[in-house]
Parts: C-alpha cells; structure tokens; sequence
C-alpha cells in the first residue's frame, strides 16, 4: 500500500518522481504529491485523486531541482485530501517524509508533540514523523532520523529529505518494501523495482532495520545503531518491457495474456526427467519428520493455496490446512518443528503472511515460501524459498500469478510424491507428461474469446452472479468470483454446488446467472444434479466443461469448453475463461479495470 519514490543527482528530480510514481500507481491511488528541493525553497504540491490530478497540477509548473520525493497514497489515517496526502512536513517546513506503513503508536506521539507545540495539519499517522524529526534535530541528520525509528513503532518503509541537507536523501525500512536503484552520478528510492527498471537495473535491496544514506555519488547503509552494514548489489533480470503494457489495453487483459509463457517459465526450471528443486533438497527423513502441513495466504494466493491442498492431499497423503494469513496467528495456530508452513504470496510483500510466516517461526515450523518476487520480505524471510516466475505482475487483479502458483504448488506435490514414494512412479510420469502440455493448452484456451466477451456484455450489468463448483471446481469458482467482485463490483459468490440446497437455493430465482464449473470427472454426476437444481429455477446458467463434454450442452443456455486433461490440472484451464469474463464484464461497465476502487496491488498494512 502506497508508493515512495525518490531521487537525487543532476538531473530534474521532477521528472523521475512522477515516472516513478506512475509505475507504483497500482500501490495506491488516492491521492499523491511531490516534494522537491529547489535551493531557496522546497516546492510541494498534492492532489487528491489519481495521478493525472497531480500531474494536472504541475502541468506548467515543474519544479526544477534535483532532489526529491513523492507518494502515491492508498489511505489508512484519514481520509482521501489534499492535506492527507503525502509527502509531510514539520511545522517550518524544513523536513519532508513519504511513508508506506502504518506508526502504531502515533496517537500517542502526536499528544506528546501537540504538548510541546508542535501543530498537526492532517488527519495521518505519517505526519508524526516528520515532527519527530524536527524535534530530535540537532545538526545530524542521520542521527535525528534514526531517533526517530528508535520512538516509532509499526510497519514502515519511510524516506526523509530535508532543507538543511540538500545532498541527502535518508531511507528507512521496517516490514514494507523499499529499494535504491543505483545510477551514475545519480540514486534513486522505490517501493518497488518497477518505478527504476527504466534507468538502472543494479539495486539495493533494504532488509528490515537498514537505513540508507544517499547521496548523487554514493549509497551508505547502517543499521540503527549507527553502525555500516556491507550490501550485495541485485541486479533486475527482466527488462523495462516486462512492466509495460505492451500495445495491451490494460495490464490485466496484458497479464492474462502472459499466461502460457508464465507457466512454461514457472515449469521449466523444475523438470529435469523428473520434477526438481535444488532450492529445497529435500529427502525421505525431511518429509517423514512433517506430520502436519498448513498453506497460509490471502485473497487470489489464498485460493491458490485451496487448490495446493488437493493437489498435496492427493499425491503425497499428506494432511494439509489452509488458512487465511489475517486469521492464522491470531488463533493460535498448533503448529511445532513438525508442522511446514507454506506461504504463498505472488507480491512477498503482503504484511498479513509475512507476519504469519514470522509466527510460524517462532513457533518453530519449517516455512517454505512461494513468492513471485525474488528478494522479496517473505523470500527473505523464509526457511525455504521457491519462485513463481510470472513476471511483474501490476494489475491490481491476480491473474498469471495464481495460474503460476497453481503450476508450482502441483510440482511440488509431485516432487513431495517423488520422494515418498506415495504415488507409482508411473502416474508421476503420467502427470509430468500432462503438465507440460499446459501452456499450450492455455494458449488454446486465450484464442476464442468472443463468446466471452459476449456474456460479459449480456451479463455486465446484473447485480448478483453466482459461481458454483464441486471439489476443485469450487476452488475456481471462489477465485472466478473474486476476480468479478474486484474488477467489476458486481456481487459475485461463490459456493460448492453441494451446499447450495442448504441455503443459498432460496436467492436463486428467474434470470439470476450463475457460472457453473463442471471440470472435475470425479464428481462430474454430482454437479450435473446441481446444475439442474438451479436451471430449474430458471436462473441462467453458463457452463464450464473440459473438451469432450457432450452432456452439459443439453441443459445449458451456454458452455464454455477448455481443453481436457487431469482434473488436477484443469484449474489452470478453468479459470482463464473466468478472468477474461470478469475483465469484459468490467470493460462493460466502464470500470477501471487496472486500478480497482478501495484496493491496491500490494497489501502492506493488516
Ligand atoms: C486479488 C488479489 C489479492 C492478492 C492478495 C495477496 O486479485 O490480487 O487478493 O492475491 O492481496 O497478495 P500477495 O499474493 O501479493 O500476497
């Protein structure tokens, strides 16, 4: 949530800001604003709204100093304004902060400087700091900002700049994302590497506790005693095109797109004969010693995760729980050394697994992270690691990062399979055969999208869609609503066809549609029963079958086809009908599809 960017060196600060910005537009989106140091004075401006307000703005305004900073805003403290917007300063203007995170203890700082004078313009937790460090200083910059960090408490990643010290920018990080990018005779801060792939691809890395000390011809990091820390430069492998649209519309219709390629990227490292991960090496003695495994995720990761647990359950016999990573550490989870932790993030940024996985640890688990951003905090964090390799993913809506995490949580199951023998090594090869043919088969299933569009434009404007499904397909069916709720605002549930005659049947009526998934062979009787349940109260029901299907067709008003192959592996074709509906359906309605109301690509606040 929200996105901090920064420069420094000979060049027009302005210029990189806004870029930047615009790039990390997908953290936030409320509002967003600049603060440039142009020798005499520092130029501020803010605007509520998206960044087009801010831009709008400063159209024939540019400031023309070579130090700054800038924010976009996804609102925790205070509402969407002007004055909420970052950046913030002290009470003379002399110190700037941009902020990503939430200071717990604000409300408690705030009374404690309002007592010693210091007067509050916004309603934000942010605007603390920047009296906090007008407060502590006293001609060292370094050391009143990191007695600041020492007064603060929360999540934060945080960049300072101030009148006094027109060469320095000072980053902080503590539980959210923040990156330098380094240049020749020029730096540059971010929340994320897309806001700098276009100028550098050497970076910085922060860990939590690092503050970075920089200036036009150097990086300097210590740690918050004070004392130097050593960095490894990471250098960015995929290139600036990755991050933009590509001749695309939107960057969802773009990301749904990817899809094949992401998944053949995901498979290929891994398959060698048989299924491989030299990152985890694991044996017979490391899975005989697991008795319990827990997924742990949110939102679109989360239903991948629902899926991870099949695919674990069947191949390897092994017991698994899903949980949502907001809910996990608060029940007391029982987890011990003999429990894996799975957390499944495409962003490795999400506050709510991190802190879960950091639970888990404590608790003393083996975590294993599945992560789609390398150097991410939940990479870091983890015991294990290994990487979904979709590429950036910038809409706000998940798309070829759960088909990713779907491909990889399978070739982990079979490589847990392949280790403990729990399937014949037969069905293993059976499997691996049929895996590698779906980024085809996903290419094929992306090459008819017309009818798509046409339910969409059909549907697109009812109030209530239902999505139903047995076993995996429920699994889909939660992921296919989601991506309709989010993108549309269309009420969207999902159920397992099962539970509908327990409740939900009343609500279905003349005309409701509902998406009914019919992929799973195991149950394939069972949901035709289901289908009938509801087609009898005349809803309108559109099907999503595997090739061959010729039942469904009968009492359908329309199915959808994707090609066939193992019910453990149709998921990954099941969906991609369900994203590009719900990417039409909101195109139909003239929402922002890239850029969602209320919600922001990465979750970094709980
Ligand atoms: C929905 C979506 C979110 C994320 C969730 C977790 O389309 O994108 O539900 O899946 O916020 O994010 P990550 O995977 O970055 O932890």
């Amino acid at each position: 949530m929200c996105g901090i960017v920064g420069y420094i060196g000979d060049k027009r600060a302005i210029d990189f800001l806004l870029d930047g910005l615009t790039k990390l537009e997908y953290r936030g989106y409320d509002s967003a604003g600049v603060a440039v140091n142009c020798g005499d004075n520092i130029f501020v401006e803010k605007a509520v709204g998206r960044l087009s307000s801010l831009k709008e703005k400063l159209k024939n305004n540019l400031p023309v100093g070579t130090v700054g900073i800038g924010h976009t805003r996804w609102a925790t403290h205070g509402r969407p304004s002007d004055l909420n917007a970052h950046p913030h300063s002290d009470c003379h203007k002399n110190f700037f902060v941009v902020h990503n995170g939430i200071i717990e203890n604000y409300l408690q700082l705030k009374e404690d400087l309002i007592a010693k004078g210091h007067k509050f313009i916004s309603e934000t937790d942010t605007e603390v700091v920047a009296h906090l460090v007008e407060e502590s200083y006293h001609g060292d910059f370094v050391l009143a900002v990191r007695d600041v960090l020492s007064k603060i408490e929360g999540s934060y990643s945080l960049l300072f700049m101030s009148k006094f010290h027109p060469d320095t920018l000072i980053a902080a990080k503590q539980d959210n994302p923040l990156v330098v990018g380094i240049g020749k005779g020029e730096n540059f801060i971010a929340s994320d590497i897309p806001a700098i792939i276009s100028f550098t691809r050497q970076t910085y890395i922060l860990n939590d506790g690092d503050i970075a000390v920089v200036q036009k011809n150097s990086v300097n990091f210590i740690n918050r005693q004070g004392l130097p820390i050593e960095k490894k430069i990471f250098h960015v492998k995929w290139n600036a095109a990755a991050a933009e649209k590509g001749g695309y519309e939107h960057f969802m219709l773009k990301e749904i797109n990817e899809q094949p390629k992401a998944v053949r990227d995901t498979i290929s490292p891994h398959l060698n004969g048989k299924v491989t991960f030299n990152e985890l090496n694991w044996n017979e003695d490391f899975l005989n010693n697991i008795n319990k495994i827990y997924i742990v995720a949110c939102g679109t990761a989360y239903h991948a995760g629902l899926v991870g647990k099949f695919y674990i359950e069947k191949l390897v016999r092994k017991l698994v729980e899903v949980d949502l990573a907001s809910e996990f550490r608060y029940r007391n989870p029982i987890v011990d050394d003999k429990t894996l932790v799975i957390v499944i993030s495409q962003s490795g940024e999400t506050l709510d697994t991190l802190a879960a996985l950091k639970e888990a640890k404590k608790l003393g688990a083996k975590t294993l992270a599945v992560t789609n951003v390398v150097g991410s905090s939940i990479a870091r964090e983890a015991e294990f690691v290994i990487n979904t390799a979709a590429g950036p993913e910038i809409a706000v809506a998940s798309t070829k990062a759960y088909t990713t995490q779907l491909i990889l949580m399978f070739m982990l199951a079979l490589y847990m399979a392949q280790i403990s023998k729990s399937i014949p090594a037969a069905e293993i090869e059976r499997l691996i055969k049929l895996l590698k043919k779906i980024p085809a088969q996903i290419s094929e299933t992306l090459s008819d999208v017309e009818p798509i569009k046409t339910f969409a434009q059909m549907y697109g404007f009812n109030d209530d869609v239902f999505y139903i499904g047995r076993s995996l397909d429920y699994c889909v069916a939660l992921e296919g609503a989601l991506k309709l709720k989010e993108i549309s605002y269309i009420h969207a549930e999902a159920y397992a066809s099962g539970e509908l005659k327990h409740g939900t049947l009343a609500l279905i009526v003349e005309g409701v549609p509902v998406i009914a998934l019919a992929t799973q062979k195991s149950v394939y009787e069972k949901t035709l029963s289901n289908i009938k349940e509801v087609k009898a109260r005349d809803a309108i029901v559109i099907g999503i079958a595997a090739a061959g299907d010729s039942e469904l067709e009968k009492y359908l008003d329309h199915v959808i086809f994707v090609p066939d192959t193992d019910e453990l592996l149709i998921p990954l074709l099941a969906v991609v009908p369900l994203q590009l509906l719900a990417y039409y359906a909101a195109i139909t309605r003239g929402c922002d599809v890239d850029k969602p109301r209320n919600l922001a690509k990465s979750v970094t606040v709980e």
